[in-house]
């Protein structure tokens, strides 16, 4: 038998010998022999006092345990890195892959038969399910749940919307020093995740699609004691996994379950970044997510849910109307309802236990869509010829087709220098251009696509700005901005090409994003460009790695050794 404490012994080339010192070794933590002989439940702890949305991974944990135990089974809870966002330097994206591979290889060493992975904040839920892929345990993924709202004035607050509509209204000098200060008092009231359709909450969306976690998982506000009799029950299902030795994600991760995660990625206006996260898990499968494909689901998908930014509420209220259960009810026949969760029912099964909560505003039908088009484009052109991504759902409709000069930013670092120096020659019809900010450029691809607005343009009155690069930007913001442009710019992409004062069309119809410079000067511009340098410290250890292994975005930023063949 290879089951339990058994599993994965090390190698002393005594397999007897092996498994008697685990045994005598673990019995100093007070273990019967009853309870070391059942099935084992690892529990990954993303516990850290620097990641506030974690806030309440203990709780989980103990609430997980209990399940596990009232189900026969034995729970082992183990460390892993934990990502906060903004705790972790240069960008969270730059540690995600660090995080999969320790979890990953983490499952592989220790004997386990489930594991229950927790996670919840940008980079968590990602970087978990990417183990956990690749190890192919049975695995319940247990996301920590959002935050409830603020209040200020009266106002609904959301975190980060709201952090940066406000941070806006500051350098724009509509709110004094005062305020701003007691506005970072109300913006996160609680632990768990940003209330919003962020990054956290796509990626909760998504795993609750794809059947990786209990049905409500994604919505159940973090500090609710809901959320806690929620962990029970994934501690029960991660128990009876155990013992069944299955489903596996494998058997989960389907082309058809990974085609549902892209309609509701589309139908909840999901972040931007929920797709290079979709496309790095599918990367761990032998399944693809097609760029192209992906944006004309988007013409078929409307946008459903009516969450900040593209919409009015927030995810207590997304919550409280039914959750994704009742989103996939709504759209009907767009989900394929035959996909498979970790219970083993079939996703018809959830949707028929959909909670019908009347007079409820924030899941539409189908037939009173927020947008009657899925939330994300994707563009090309002769500056994004392997693609670039827009969040149409939350940006300004007059700017969709729109054709401006360019005012060109070398770097993020270029970017914070000058990009409210007085003297800058910048105007409202402008497209704001930052490069060098992309996957191995930054490195790690920041969040700094959302350009600021030069103050002085703000203080007009401009509330918005065509903005293009090859970063990312928070799935919390709000504005005309093409993110993710592949190849990036310090690979020797397009971008790298732009002067300022070219001239730039973007045509969010025609999907097109286009450098109007003709072609025999992009090509004396190409033949003179220099590549910078790899970053500072690229020469050892994580950022060796990081640079040299890294993928663009349109391959999920995994790294190159992490992939698995795929069927293409
Ligand atoms: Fe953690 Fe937004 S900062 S989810």
């Amino acid at each position: 038998m290879t089951d339990g404490l058994r599993k994965g012994l090390a190698s002393y080339g005594d397999a007897g010998f092996s498994l008697f010192l685990r045994k005598a070794f673990i019995k100093a933590m007070g273990y019967s022999d009853d309870a070391l002989d059942r099935p084992i439940v690892g529990i990954t702890n993303t516990y850290s006092d620097y990641n506030p949305c974690h806030g309440n991974v203990p709780d989980i944990i103990e609430a997980a345990k209990r399940g596990i135990m009232l189900s026969g089974a034995m729970p082992f809870v183990f460390p892993t890195i934990s990502i906060a966002e903004s705790f972790s330097h240069p960008t969270s994206m730059y540690v995600r892959n660090l995080m999969a591979m320790d979890t990953e290889e983490m499952i592989r060493a220790q004997p386990m038969d489930a594991v229950i992975v927790i996670g919840g904040c940008d980079k968590t839920l990602p970087a978990q399910i990417m183990a956990a892929v690749s190890a192919d345990l049975p695995t319940v993924v247990i996301p920590v749940g959002p935050m409830v709202v603020g209040h200020h004035k009266g106002e609904v607050l959301g975190a980060c919307t709201d952090c940066r509509r406000l941070w806006a209204k500051y350098r724009a000098g509509e709110i004094d020093d005062q305020e701003i200060e007691a506005v970072s008092g109300r913006l996160a009231p609680s632990v768990g995740t940003c209330m919003v359709m962020g990054t956290a909450s796509t990626m909760a969306c998504i795993t609750e699609t794809l059947g990786l976690s209990l049905p409500m998982s994604a919505t159940i506000p973090a500090p609710h004691a809901e959320r806690f009799r929620l962990a029970e029950a994934s501690g029960k299902v991660a128990a009876q996994m155990a013992k069944a030795k299955g489903p596996k994600p494998s058997e989960l991760l389907t082309k058809s379950s990974l085609r549902n995660a892209q309609v509701v990625l589309q139908a909840i206006g999901g972040s931007t970044n929920g797709l290079i996260h979709l496309t790095a898990i599918a990367h761990r499968t032998p399944h693809r997510i097609d760029l192209d494909a992906f944006d004309r689901l988007g013409s078929e998908v409307p946008v459903l849910v009516d969450l900040k930014p593209s919409g009015e509420h927030y995810m207590e209220h997304f919550h409280h109307a039914g959750g994704v259960p009742k989103l996939m009810a709504q759209l009907g026949d767009l989900i394929d309802l035959d996909a498979k969760t970790i219970e083993g029912r079939t996703l018809r099964e959830v949707v028929a236990s959909a909670e019908d909560v009347p007079g409820q505003t924030a899941i539409r039908p189908r037939q009173n869509p927020i947008k009657p088009e899925g939330g994300l484009a994707v563009l090309r052109g002769n500056l994004a010829p392997r693609g670039a991504v827009i969040k149409h759902s939350a940006a300004t409709a007059k700017l969709m087709e729109h054709t401006g000069r360019a005012v060109v930013f070398d770097s993020v670092e270029d970017m914070t220098l000058r990009v409210d120096d007085p003297a800058l020659e910048v105007s409202a019809d402008d497209v704001l251009v930052l490069r060098n900010a992309g996957p191995k450029g930054a490195p790690g691809m920041p969040e700094a696509g959302y350009l600021p607005i030069p103050k002085k343009i703000l203080r007009t009155g401009v509330k918005d700005m065509v903005r293009i690069s090859d970063a990312r930007m928070s799935g919390t913001a709000f504005g005309t901005i093409v993110l993710h442009i592949t190849p990036e710019s310090a690979v020797g992409g397009p971008l790298a090409l732009v002067k300022t004062g070219d001239m730039i069309r973007l045509d969010v119809a025609k999907r097109s994003i286009e450098l109007l410079v003709d072609a025999a000067e992009l090509k004396k511009r190409e033949a003179a460009l220099k590549l910078p340098p790899p970053p500072e410290g690229s020469s050892r250890g994580y950022a060796w790695l990081f640079n040299e292994s890294i993928l663009q975005a349109d391959e999920g930023c995994d790294f190159d050794f992490l992939r698995r063949e795929g069927k293409g």
